[in-house]
């Protein structure tokens, strides 16, 4: 909105929007630096990744896969005769760019403007590098706590099994024996995408303001957009202000195609510094403050347009984080360090492969409300229908069998996945109760209890290691569609996202 706010009166009224207290008598802070989304100014940034979170080529003339926009919004203040601050004429804000065109065309082995970061010929670490310069043109420095950015992430499934890009749980091996099957047209499947870019831009209405962008594109290197989508891949997210609530629109659109029927893409809420989710290098993004379970809750507004077919593995949301088979933080060491993931499925096609009779995709048990351990032998009391698949890390040396390992080669390190779904056991945390919750029609805005529920789930570790702290680095929100066979469209808008610590300890 239009509001000419002066910094300091943002950051005076984020403070009094994110501190509230609950029933309990817990105070909440937010954890990160756009709380709810109202921010007048846009940080956003983008990042494409590979089968394995990598880059592995550029693609043509795109650069580096990490782009941003970051634009503030300068509306100029107009007192009247009595000193009053009055909304200015709305024609006459202005957008003010943190990012260069040339800062996003930056691409392997070329120097950045700033000479702190180096200007690697490798495109995986030059990506890394990027995502930091980026972040340093973008930072917020509120109150010596920085951040920088939301995350867009877009990622491609094809995986060429021919090529040695991808390590095995971490390891690099070559070449790569394997009985999975993955989606591949053929040489060069695993590339990068066309990226264009509809610049952060003052859009004025009724009196208002605001800023709007998009970032958009498609995996298909001959395709032309400006003939339409056709039947080629397609990605955006586009950026906009809700006039009413004052919070940011992120408006998402996803289609698969013949060659490209496995597409990923998600709004990130991803830590300020150190490993993000799924990553294993130092990252970027808009959580000043780390999330611990069981503390912490999520609110966003969620409006699914399109599901993305009987595959699209939509999640509201999908959290994950990093740590050692013995309970340490991860280090950066990908053959000991594994990728945590838990995810609520909300698509009501969705089933549960865990059932009865398929122990092998059941976590070992389930921890209910009251937190006793139900083993999933217990027929009559294991809620089946409340998980999706388990399937533990490749690295795991004492797993309870029967077990499934999780795909080896889709992270840059070993993972481990617990995909639930609706169910009254997870409802309780403010999550959908039964299918069809949450989806197509449905629009709500959900306050998930994330730290608690994640507090109840099944983790592997070493038998007899101390329980890891289950920090998360990353909280997103989006869809998965897993190899489908026809081109498929997912659509959908997220708004009002915050994520709100609770002060035990400190409650008044
Ligand atoms: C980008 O801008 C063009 C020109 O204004 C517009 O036609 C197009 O719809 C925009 N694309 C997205 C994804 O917002
Ligand atoms: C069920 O599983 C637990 C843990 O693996 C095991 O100790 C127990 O013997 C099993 N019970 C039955 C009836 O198989």
């Amino acid at each position: 909105m239009a509001s000419p706010f002066t910094s300091t009166l943002t950051l005076v009224s984020v403070l009094v929007i994110s501190l509230f207290a609950s029933s309990s008598g817990n105070q909440f802070i937010s954890a990160i630096g756009d709380p709810g989304m109202k921010s007048q100014n846009i940080r956003v940034s983008f990042e494409a990744w590979n089968f394995c979170n990598e880059v592995g080529k550029e693609a043509p003339g795109m650069g580096s896969p990490r782009m941003a926009d970051c634009a503030d919004l300068y509306c100029p203040l107009i007192a009247d005769s009595l000193g009053n601050h009055l909304h200015g004429h709305t024609n006459e804000c202005e957008v003010h760019q943190k990012v260069a065109k040339s800062d996003n065309l930056l691409a392997a082995g070329d120097k950045f403007p700033d000479s702190h970061f180096k200007p690697y010929t490798d495109p995986d670490l030059f990506a890394v590098e990027k995502e930091l310069y980026l972040g340093s043109l973008c930072e917020v420095d509120s109150s010596n706590d920085p951040w920088q950015f939301w995350t867009v992430m877009l990622k491609n499934g094809n995986f060429d099994t021919k090529t040695s890009l991808c390590p095995e749980n971490g390891k690099k091996v070559s070449p790569i024996v394997t009985d999975r099957k993955f989606p591949c047209f053929g040489e060069g499947c695993m590339n990068q995408p066309l990226v264009y870019h509809n610049w952060s831009k003052v859009f004025s209405s009724d009196q208002s303001s605001s800023l709007v962008g998009s970032f958009y594109g498609t995996y298909d290197l001959d395709a032309d957009l400006s003939k339409g989508i056709g039947s080629n891949s397609y990605f955006s997210v586009s950026w906009n202000k809700n006039k009413k609530t004052c919070s940011w629109v992120f408006s998402h659109k996803l289609v698969t195609s013949a060659k490209y029927p496995w597409l990923m893409l998600y709004l990130r809420s991803d830590a300020t510094k150190g490993f993000n989710g799924g990553y294993h290098y130092e990252g970027r993004g808009i959580m000043k403050k780390l999330p611990e379970s069981p503390n912490f809750k999520v609110q966003l507004t969620l409006d699914i347009k399109e599901g993305g077919g009987p595959n699209s593995q939509f999640y509201l949301m999908d959290i994950g984080s990093c740590w050692k088979n013995n309970g340490e933080p991860c280090d950066g060491d990908a053959e000991t360090d594994v990728t945590r993931y838990s995810e609520m499925i909300i698509n009501p096609e969705t089933t549960s492969w865990c059932r009865p009779n398929n122990l092998v995709s059941c976590p070992p048990y389930h921890i209910s409300l009251s937190g006793e351990k139900i083993y999933r032998n217990e027929t009559s009391r294991f809620p089946y229908s409340a998980y999706h698949l388990y399937c533990g890390p490749g690295n795991g040396a004492y797993l309870e069998k029967p077990v499934d390992i999780c795909d080896p080669y889709s992270n840059p390190q070993a993972q481990e996945l617990v995909q639930i779904l609706p169910h009254a056991e997870w409802a309780v945390h403010g999550y959908p109760a039964k299918k069809g919750d949450g989806w197509i029609g449905d629009s709500r805005t959900w306050t998930l209890d994330v730290g608690a529920l994640s507090s109840r789930l099944f983790f592997y570790q070493d038998p007899g290691t101390q329980p890891a702290k289950r920090v998360w680095t990353s909280l997103n929100v989006g869809t998965e569609i897993y190899v489908s066979q026809t081109g498929q469209t997912a659509e959908w808008t997220v708004s009002d996202f915050d994520v709100l610590l609770s002060e035990t300890g400190d409650s008044v």
